[in-house]
């Protein structure tokens, strides 16, 4: 080890004592037979297992209507770490390990028959925390959460009142409701049954690694923190594109659109990480406290005509081959206005942000999967350069890479080697492969361990979804029914439609599109 790498591990700061202190427990899946269940979380569960990170003994309950036996099941999700797992191979010692703590219990979610027959195989488990302390995991339609956790109270499962020494946890997916009554009704019927520290609600953003690192950059930086406010940043650009399409989803993305689907959740939490001031502590109620103070600051959007452009994908080449426009897929209207692609520019009113411009744009079947954060600085005053002929410097920026090619890179500005005074843009860049090598765990890992954990730090709180219910909902009223017009189309495989150019032209910026990896 070289002398900077000594200093390296004597400077590094850690935050928790390394691994999260987990307790047995029994986690009961709902959905059993869902994509989220063979896709998403038994490959996470596996992994976790693979790296010794659950709890000791553990037990996984898949609940769903179908008949099928443990034998049946537990092919089944062989079938599916295979295919889906990040390591798309299965450890033979480590999966027979896993599957023999893993079971099924046929059932439908309404009949209390099947909470008995629930709660009797729970009662076969010899170990007292495998019985009581319990992760419900709602991986259902929305629509169903209510009725799940009434039978789990009724069946004496789930207990509102804590009793000392164990616990029992609902965890629930998105879409957390359509809007804000709808949001509002879910979590009164949860609420009405599990108390809202009991309720972990997922948005699996929060559970990949460069998010978090957001908040960590930001505050443990002195020489950044000093520069993240109205005085220095012109404004901020937040993009999430998908090259994918919208595919196979026809039917559920008719109904939420790029706003429901990827607007109130995911850019909404990148945008309250990015902006929100230092949390009084790294708890988890500290750190939601400034999130919704910041998701409460920002300006409702008056003029929807001028703050937010909708799109939508017509056919067009991604990758080389020909990709269907939205109105020709499967379960989609042929006359369907629904977003594609959003462009929004937000304000938000508070003393560090006062008249900084916050871009958010979000698309399907884009040119690149990639999203980052790009803060724009101010540029230099334009004299020295600006004698010279008028040169005009490209003003700094950072961007924070979230996904693919994770890292951080700061571009300013260098004189080109030579006799000729030239002045270009120049990167400083930190990526996450070559600093720590390749270890990229899904979201769904640490987000499952979190939740085992009792930490809610990664979770929505009740008050963070309302609000950014809030903030969307009096858009989508603006749109009412109003047909999207010529400027709102964009070719699959372009980065959007000449609208959204319009709405950063205003301002006199434009879109600083991701760039491939090199
Ligand atoms: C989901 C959306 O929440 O996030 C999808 O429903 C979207 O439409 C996905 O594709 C994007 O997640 P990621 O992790 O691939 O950026």
């Amino acid at each position: 080890m070289d002398d900077l790498n000594q200093l390296d591990e004597i400077m590094a700061c850690r935050l928790d004592d390394g691994r999260k202190a987990v307790s047995p427990c029994t986690i009961v899946i709902f959905g059993a037979s869902g994509d989220l269940t063979i896709r998403k979380l038994i490959p996470a569960l596996y992994h976790l297992a693979v790296e010794k990170a659950l709890p000791s003994p553990v037990r996984i309950i898949g609940f769903a209507r179908r008949e099928k036996d443990d034998a049946v099941w537990r092919e089944e999700l062989k079938a599916g770490v295979a295919q889906f797992s990040r390591s798309k191979s299965v450890d033979e010692k480590v999966w027979s390990e896993f599957a023999a703590n893993v079971s099924y219990c046929q059932g439908d979610l309404t009949d209390p028959a099947a909470y008995t027959r629930l709660a009797g195989k729970l009662t076969s488990f010899g170990v007292p925390e495998l019985r009581n302390n319990l992760l419900f995991y709602l991986a259902i339609s929305p629509s169903q959460f209510g009725a799940v956790v009434e039978q789990l109270c009724g069946a004496n499962l789930l207990k509102r009142v804590e009793t000392p020494g164990e616990w029992q946890r609902v965890v629930v997916e998105k879409p957390f409701g359509t809007d804000l009554p709808s949001a509002l009704k879910l979590n009164n019927e949860l609420t009405r049954f599990a108390h809202e520290k009991q309720i972990f609600r997922i948005d699996h953003y929060l559970g990949k690694e460069t998010v978090q690192n957001i908040l960590m950059f930001r505050f443990s930086n002195a020489i950044f923190e000093q520069l993240w406010n109205r005085t220095s940043v012109d404004h901020v650009q937040i993009t999430v594109s998908e090259k994918v399409g919208v595919g196979g989803r026809g039917g559920y993305y008719e109904e939420s659109g790029a706003m429901r689907d990827m607007v109130q959740n995911h850019l909404l939490q990148v945008l309250s990480l990015i902006a929100m001031e230092p949390p009084v502590s790294l708890e988890a109620e500290a750190v939601r406290d400034e999130k919704v103070k910041l998701l409460k600051s920002i300006r409702p959007v008056r003029d929807v005509d001028k703050q937010v452009v909708r799109g939508q994908y017509f056919a067009g080449m991604v990758d080389g081959k020909l990709r269907n426009g939205y109105r020709q897929e499967e379960k989609v209207k042929t006359d369907s206005n629904v977003e594609t692609y959003l462009a929004l520019k937000l304000f938000i009113d508070n003393w560090r942000w006062s008249g900084v411009p916050f871009f958010l744009r979000t698309g399907k079947s884009m040119p690149l999967s990639a999203s980052e954060v790009r803060i724009q600085f101010k540029p230099t005053p334009n004299v020295l350069f600006a004698a010279k002929g008028g040169l005009k410097l490209d003003p700094n920026s950072i961007t924070l890479r979230l996904q693919p090619n994770e890292g951080i890179y700061l571009r300013f500005n260098g004189k080109v080697p030579g006799a000729n005074l030239q002045v270009r843009p120049v990167r400083m860049n930190f990526s996450y492969d070559s600093e720590f090598g390749a270890y990229t765990p899904e979201a769904y890992e640490r987000l499952l361990l979190e939740a085992i954990a009792g930490d809610a730090t990664l979770f929505i709180r009740r008050d963070e979804v309302e609000t950014a219910w809030g903030i969307v909902d009096p858009i989508r009223k603006g749109w009412s029914d109003k047909p999207l017009t010529n400027r709102e189309f964009y070719s699959a495989g372009s980065w959007g439609p000449v609208a959204a150019e319009d709405l950063i032209a205003a301002s006199g910026h434009t879109w600083r599109d991701p760039q491939p990896a090199k």
